[in-house]
Parts: structure tokens; sequence; C-alpha cells
């Protein structure tokens, strides 16, 4: 396993819409595997791949006190009503801003063995879940703030995503 470079703004590929993984292979575990070493080296709670360079719908998350959770070709399918949260972003240090998320989503994709994976997600997770989502789709969560003085400086923080 190795730790990876974590890409900060205004890096074109956090921008970009990541492909689908049609094969999943010893390469994406490899990847997946890479992913979860840089997100603890961060101290971060989830990564998505494209915040490491690679343009591919792939992220994992790691809520404290659980064991690491990868989620290739992730997708919302359901969602619960919008709550003002607190967030952060590994590829935006030194900021947090204040937005909307839903309070509770449903998510379907596939698991590191390439099996299918359905879950019900609420809160911390469910926040967490639609960052790293938004991610590979080229969205980060400074595009949520309803206006600039949403978003705030902070010197540091261990949870970000
Ligand atoms: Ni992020």
């Amino acid at each position: 396993m190795a730790v990876l470079t974590i890409k900060v703004v205004p890096e074109k590929i956090l921008r970009t819409k990541a492909k689908k993984v049609n094969i999943i292979d010893r390469s994406i575990q490899k990847l997946l595997d890479d992913m979860v070493e840089t997100m603890d080296w961060a101290n971060g709670v989830g990564l998505a791949a494209p915040q490491v360079g690679v343009p591919l719908k792939a992220i994992v998350l790691g809520m404290p006190g659980e064991k690491p959770l990868y989620i290739i070709n992730p997708e919302i399918v359901k969602k619960g009503e919008e709550i003002t949260v607190e967030e952060g972003c590994l590829s935006i240090p030194g900021f947090r801003g204040e937005i909307k998320r839903c309070v509770s989503v449903t998510v379907k994709g596939l698991d590191y063995h390439g099996k299918p994976l359905r879950l019900k997600a609420t809160e911390l997770f469910a926040q967490a879940l639609q960052h790293e989502i938004d991610h590979v789709n080229g969205v980060l969560y400074i595009d949520h703030l309803e206006s600039p003085d949403k978003l705030f400086k902070i010197t540091s923080r261990d949870d970000e995503n």
C-alpha cells in the first residue's frame, strides 16, 4: 500500500466527472487500498478517487470506530430531508463551510469484490457519503454554499473528507 498525494483546489481533476468502473480487478482494489491508507494518513473520514488524481467513480469512507467502507460506482437512490451542517474537505485545506445536506441517504454501488451493495446511512455517515459522491461528479462542498460568508477559515482539523 502507499500514501498518495491529495490533490487540492484548483486542480482540474477535482472538477471532472469521473468515469464508471467497468472491471473490478486487482488494480482497482490496489487503488482502494491506497485510498484508505491515504485517508488514514490524512486523518480523514472519506476520500474519492479524483482526490488522488484518478478519474474513476470509487470512494472510501472511514467513520470513527468502523471498518473502512469501499464503494465503486456509488449512486444516491433515496434522500431524506435537508439539514444545515458544517463541512470541510481534504482538497480545500484551511476552510470549513455551512451547507445543507440530507439527513439520510440510501446509496447503491459495488463493494470491494464487485458485488452489488446497498446501504442506508444517517447523520455524519450520510453527510460523508454525499460529500464523496459529489467528488466523483466533480462537485465540491463549496458549490452548496448559500453565500460566501458561510465559508470560514480554520487552523487545522482532523476529520475531513
Ligand atoms: Ni472532500
